[in-house]
Formats: structure tokens, C-alpha cells, sequence
């Protein structure tokens, strides 16, 4: 696996890729790896001739009260956990080396970045827009692997990728979870023993909500109420919102009709998760 810190280095490898007709798949990752990055780096290696995972803690993502400095690194492990897989390249610039002093430009993608989690995180989507764009110019991926975990990132980098006509495939791949449930995420590193074990109601609020529907139930203030109410029983957890929105536009909707999501973001002890389920109704 050869590991590369600098745009320019990059370039060179993706430069030789695309002349012997490789196909890249790119998987943007801010690191500290789980089974779901993994998962996403196994689809990458069976749909693309080669693998780049880049690992960037992207400052610009990071609201000014938020995790940034805090947020879990460890390279060395990631590192080996990739070169396990057979990934070929790993990228992990400097935040010098993605945003040089002088540093303008920046991509905003109108409306969608506003719903959901971009009301408690503003500006939360401009970062991943304009990194996820800066990490296309430099990769040159024909695919892309992002989780339906962070639901609203796939919707907003979909179009982004549409709109600016990228030519890139925004290849949207399984939540995946632990086995009591949880979503896997980086930041479930930051819970106590105790807010580990409350986390799971994020999961279980959601699952009933799905069997509500499944039994017929189409009014989404309803669903909503009931997630709400079960995740507000569990001393340790506090809602931050949870709604049920129209897939494409990200919308709230009155009916359950067509593709929704059902998304939530919850603190837990101090610890912000989000989690969500796609309904075909
Ligand atoms: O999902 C993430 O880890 C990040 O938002 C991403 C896509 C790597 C951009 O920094």
C-alpha cells in the first residue's frame, strides 16, 4: 500500500492509474476505521481496479464549538487495517496541504444542506461539499463509497455530483451496525460504559417505528412521536430532532408515502449520534 501525504503526489499516482486504463473507486474517510468504513473499502475493491482511501479530519466540516480537536485519530492503526484489506493507496494530507494559507473557495449545496442535521451543524455540508469536490479533482475516482449512516451527506453529494456534472458515481452503500444495534461511528468512541449501553435505544426507536409502519401506519407526526417518546424514556439521551422526510428533497412529510427517511440525531451524555432508516411505503 503506498501512503501519500501531498496533492501532488496524488496527482502523480492517478496520473500513471488512469494511463494504464484504470478504473479509481475513492473512499473519503476522516479516519479512526470501523467495520463500516471497511465494508465500504470491500465494495470499492470489487466494483474499481484500484482503491484509495483518503483519511482527512476536515477542519471546515467542524462547527467552532464542535470535536475537531477531540475528534479520535490514530493513523498507524488505520493504516494497518487498510493494508490488510489490499487498498492500494491511502491518503492523509496535512490540513496545510488541502487548505493552503489563501484558501477561498467553497461549494454550497442550496436547501438540502440546510435540513436535518444542517440546522444544529450550520455550514456542516459546505466542508463535506467542498472537501468531498477537492478530493474528486485530486483522485479523479470513476466511484465514490459513502454509508447511509450520514444519509443526508449521500443525498447532498449525489447532487453535487449532478449538478456539477462530475462524472462521478456516488455508490451509496449499507448502514452497518453492532451487534446490539448501534450505528457504527467513530464518535461512539467518546461514550462512558454507561452511555454505551442507552445508546442503542437510537435503533430500537427506530426499528418500532418501522414496524408501525409495515402495519400500516402513514402519518409521519404519529412515527415521529413515538421515536421521540422512546428515545426521551432513557434518562441519559436528549433529542436533538427527529423527522421524517421525502428522500430526494429532504423535506418533512405530512403522509408516509413513496421513499422517506426517518432520521434522528440525539445526544448522548454529550455525545451527538445520528442514525436513520429508509422506508419504501
Ligand atoms: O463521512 C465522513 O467521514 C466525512 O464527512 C467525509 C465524507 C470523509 C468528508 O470529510
Amino acid at each position: 500500500m503506498i501512503r501519500v501525504t501531498t496533492v501532488a503526489g496524488m496527482k502523480d499516482l492517478v496520473r500513471r492509474w488512469r494511463g494504464e486504463g484504470k478504473r479509481i473507486g475513492l473512499v473519503p474517510t476522516m479516519g479512526y476505521l470501523h467495520e463500516g468504513h471497511l465494508s465500504l473499502v470491500r465494495r470499492s475493491k470489487s466494483r474499481s481496479d484500484v482503491t484509495v482511501v483518503s483519511i482527512f479530519v476536515n477542519p471546515a466540516q467542524f462547527g467552532p464549538r464542535e470535536d475537531l480537536q477531540k475528534y479520535p485519530r490514530d493513523l498507524e492503526r488505520d493504516a494497518a487495517l487498510l493494508e490488510k484489506e489490499g487498498v492500494d493507496a491511502v491518503f492523509c494530507p496535512t490540513v496545510g496541504e488541502m487548505y493552503p494559507a489563501g484558501y477561498k473557495t467553497y461549494v454550497q449545496v442550496t436547501e438540502l444542506e440546510g435540513r436535518l442535521c444542517g440546522k444544529s451543524r450550520p455550514g456542516h455540508f459546505r466542508g463535506v461539499a467542498t472537501v468531498v469536490l477537492k478530493l474528486f479533482n485530486i483522485v479523479e475516482p470513476a466511484l465514490a463509497f459513502f454509508g447511509w449512516k450520514d444519509a443526508q451527506q449521500v443525498i447532498v453529494l449525489k447532487r453535487m455530483a449532478a449538478d456539477l456534472d462530475l462524472g462521478v458515481e456516488i455508490a451509496a452503500c449499507p448502514l452497518v451496525r453492532e451487534p446490539d444495534g448501534l450505528a457504527m461511528s467513530s464518535r461512539n468512541a467518546y461514550l462512558s460504559p454507561e452511555e454505551r449501553k442507552a445508546a442503542p435505544v437510537l435503533f430500537r426507536s427506530l426499528a418500532a417505528a418501522e414496524k408501525l409502519v409495515a402495519a400500516g401506519e402513514r402519518d409521519a407526526a404519529k412515527v415521529v412521536a413515538g421515536i421521540r417518546s422512546a428515545i426521551e424514556a432513557e434518562p441519559l439521551a436528549r433529542v436533538d430532532y427527529v423527522e421524517a422526510v421525502s428522500l430526494e428533497t429532504l423535506e418533512p412529510v405530512a403522509e408516509l408515502a413513496g421513499e422517506v427517511l426517518v432520521a434522528l440525531a440525539v445526544f448522548v451524555g454529550t455525545t451527538r449520534l445520528i442514525d436513520n432508516v429508509r422506508l419504501r411505503v
